[in-house]
């Protein structure tokens, strides 16, 4: 199985933002580790995957709201693991994070549950990667994670490349349908095919919409941050844009979405998977 092209995506200049940028992406995304742990129920001395762990949020926060869990997060990032285990250590947790591709990782011993925040969509062949996890998990054991539904309903991440599309030198060419990235997952009955077809039972997908509180205490540093993570900043680098005009459209787009706190909230549009191995 071949992700390589991921793995040196997110040990290259992407994963480096998302270490800097770590404490206000958990904000950002904290509502949705707060989902997957309602859906996990857990007891202690069981054993927890954290998939796409990246700086290791999630395995935390699991293991903060346990008694006695054993939670292993796995991610490709190398920068990003060694943020999870600095982390780690200050907070006296006793997670550990493992560098290695969750399609091909073989735990120590199986585990009770899996989890992720939007770790799942990144691999070039789903079904034979959730077999392994699967392979990795006790039978019965719990599935649980976060993926985005497609782009065009989530208003976060669609109106910053729709506000620099006539900025951009081409328009961006549409993703394969179905190709590693974080929309991959977006389409319900896809989810349920490549969890079925690894031997996943018991789906559930549940819909999860809110406003999403982006970083930035203003619109000038909401815009810096849309323009450093997400699909626009891929095509600022890609196509080596100018990004001065770019800033400034975004900022005015984003201060129309900024409330009376200076803080700008967008509509966001994710899955609750369930499964059982
Ligand atoms: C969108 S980030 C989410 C990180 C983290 N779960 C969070 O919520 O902050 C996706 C993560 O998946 C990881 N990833 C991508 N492909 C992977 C693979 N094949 N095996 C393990 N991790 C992978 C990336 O390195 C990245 O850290």
């Amino acid at each position: 199985m071949d992700n390589t092209a991921q793995i040196d995506y997110w040990n290259g200049p992407a994963g480096e933002k998302w270490v800097r940028d770590a404490d206000r992406l958990d904000r950002m995304l904290g509502p949705f580790a707060e989902a997957i742990i309602e859906t996990v129920k857990l007891s202690a001395g069981q054993r927890v995957t954290d998939i796409g762990c990246g700086a290791g949020a999630l395995s935390l926060g699991i293991e903060a709201g346990t008694v006695n869990v054993d939670v292993t997060g796995v991610d490709v990032s190398e920068p990003l693991v060694a943020l999870a285990r600095r982390r780690a250590e200050a907070a006296g947790a006793r997670a550990k994070f493992v560098v290695a591709d969750a399609s091909s990782w073989v735990p120590e011993a199986p585990a009770d549950a899996v989890v992720s925040r939007f770790g799942v969509m990144f691999f070039a062949e789903p079904v034979a990667a959730f077999a392994n996890i699967r392979a990795g998990t006790k039978p019965g054991g719990q599935l649980s994670f976060a993926c985005w539904r497609p782009l065009a309903d989530n208003p976060w991440a669609l109106t910053p490349l729709m506000t620099a599309l006539p900025l951009l030198k081409e328009p961006p060419a549409p993703p394969e349908p179905g190709a590693p990235g974080p929309f991959a997952f977006g389409e319900e009955a896809r989810i349920r095919e490549i969890l079925g077809a690894s031997g996943w039972s018991e789906i559930t997908i549940k819909a999860w919409d809110g406003d999403m509180r982006l970083p930035g205490a203003d619109p000038a540093e909401t815009a810096g941050f849309l323009m450093e993570i997400g699909p626009l900043a891929r095509l600022i680098k890609e196509q080596a844009l100018d990004e001065a005009p770019i800033r400034a459209a975004l900022q005015a787009e984003v201060r129309k979405h900024a409330g009376t706190d200076g803080r700008t909230r967008m509509k966001a549009a994710a899955w609750i998977v369930g499964a059982r191995a």
